[in-house]
């Protein structure tokens, strides 16, 4: 199945293309003044989750706030995988150099990408994450750079959540940095900042 989105041409010299993922209810047009503030030369995909929940967009079902609907994550991950792919060769960008910006909902689903699938990203900035699944075997990330932004008193995201996180994609080889925002779920200016730090070092 096709996904709306936007795309932007980077500039020459910019292999990088940042894959845009909004939080529920967001669209594909959210993220974009914060692709600019990163890295305003990259290429940009910006993605519209398929699923209306209520009108609001997302990328995969959940059952109750936080609960997730394992299957259709499964389903919806592989589908944005595939579109990814198929992306890269019409606009003709590096597929190896997919570095993801996903904030909530839409980081919960590129937390997802790295569960499932070796080599999905370069890079991922995740926003206020939580766990996309426990219990699988995840494929090697190495050399994959991972950056959390999580608050410490994020009522959808827990601190034992991002520390469970951290571990398991550390330990399947990513290289993560978290940042701790003295914040709830909200994205802040001194987190993108943050963001922009690490992928200037990193990607
Ligand atoms: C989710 O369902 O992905 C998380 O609860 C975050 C959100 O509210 O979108």
């Amino acid at each position: 199945m096709s996904m709306k989105h936007v795309f932007k041409k980077g500039e020459a010299g910019n292999q990088n293309t940042l894959l845009l993922l909004h939080g529920t209810g967001g669209d594909e047009h959210d993220l974009i003044p914060i692709s600019e503030m990163i890295d305003p030369g990259a290429a940009v995909l910006s993605v519209r989750g398929n699923v209306d929940e209520n009108g609001m967009n997302r990328f995969f079902r959940r059952l109750a706030e936080g609960v997730f609907d394992e299957e259709d994550l499964i389903n919806r991950t592989k589908e944005l995988k595939d579109f990814v792919d198929q992306a890269a060769e019409q606009y003709e960008f590096e597929r190896k150099h997919v570095v993801a910006v996903g904030y909530s909902n839409g980081a919960n689903i590129a937390g997802s990408l790295l569960y499932h699938y070796e080599k999905s990203l370069k890079g991922a900035a995740l926003l206020h994450p939580m766990v996309p699944r426990r219990g699988i075997d995840i494929p090697s990330l190495q050399g994959i750079s991972v950056f959390i932004g999580a608050g410490a008193n994020d009522p959808i995201c827990p601190p034992e959540e991002t520390k469970e996180l951290d571990k398991t994609l550390s330990e399947a080889g990513a290289a993560v940095d978290v940042f701790w925002a003295n914040q709830g779920h909200q994205l802040t200016r001194e987190e993108i900042d943050q963001v922009k730090a690490w992928y200037e070092k990193n990607m």
